[in-house]
């Protein structure tokens, strides 16, 4: 049997197939929203589909906790202006001027907060394929977030993952037991708009990398620019 003779249900029409590629295209890193409500059979498609995403050993290792409490926000916005101030020590001069000036969240104004955990226990202690890359657990939790994004894409919806939060602290705020690991904090809602391009390039922090660059043959000593 070749691919040709796949049954339809089992093959996309150039019209899905090029949805999909205009999801990934278009999706973006949102930091700007609007306080218009979220359609709750949305936000419950986007969770199934993160839940679908692929995880070693089918260990599933991921939670979300949904967070649309005002004080909750506030304390996760307080800890982020704090990690914000040190990690802008890392900068001098006009790149630290630049930093400062991006806005870098939107845990307030997003109608919906979502923390993705891993849990490195579940299923375990042996999970199939993770014995010699242990960390195959949060690559799993990385996928599951990328299908929330995308998802959330689709349904017109933006995310902003913010990363600029100390974990310890999250983990108080929350409530999440020490063999939990914190994966990604999102901010969810309808964006101000989805950006062409992203914003680092825009405000001319770092460009996109010719795809050429990042593509080598065989081995790492390849010869970038073919394929
Ligand atoms: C793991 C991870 C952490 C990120 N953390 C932040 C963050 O703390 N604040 C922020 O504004 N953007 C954050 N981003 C978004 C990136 O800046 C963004 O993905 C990148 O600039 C490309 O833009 P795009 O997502 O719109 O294509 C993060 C993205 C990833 C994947």
């Amino acid at each position: 049997m070749t691919h040709e003779s796949w049954p339809a249900e089992a093959t996309f029409a150039p019209a899905e197939r090029d949805a999909v590629y205009k999801t990934i295209f278009a999706r973006r890193d949102v930091r700007r929203f609007v306080s218009s409500p979220l359609p709750g059979d949305a936000v419950e498609r986007i969770l199934l589909a993160a839940h679908h995403a692929p995880s070693v050993g089918f260990m599933q290792p991921w939670n979300f906790i949904v967070i649309r409490e005002p004080r909750t926000k506030k304390l996760i916005k307080e800890a982020f202006l704090l990690a914000r101030r040190q990690e802008a020590e890392q900068f001098s001069g006009e790149r630290k001027k630049l930093y400062l000036s991006l806005k870098l969240e939107g845990i307030e104004e997003a109608p919906l907060n979502i923390c993705v955990t891993c849990d490195s226990t579940r299923h375990g202690p042996a999970v199939l394929g993770r014995s010699l890359i242990p960390q195959t657990d949060i690559y799993s939790t990385c996928c599951a977030i990328q299908n929330l994004w995308l998802a959330a894409r689709a349904e017109g919806l933006g995310i902003g993952w913010v990363s600029i939060l100390s974990e310890e602290r999250l983990k108080e705020i929350l409530r999440i037991p020490g063999h939990i690991a914190v994966v990604g904090y999102l901010c969810m809602g309808y964006p101000e708009r989805f950006e062409p391009k992203p914003e680092l390039e825009t405000v001319g922090w770092l460009d996109r990398l010719p795809l050429r660059d990042v593509i080598l043959n065989e081995t790492w000593n390849g010869k970038v620019g073919g394929y």
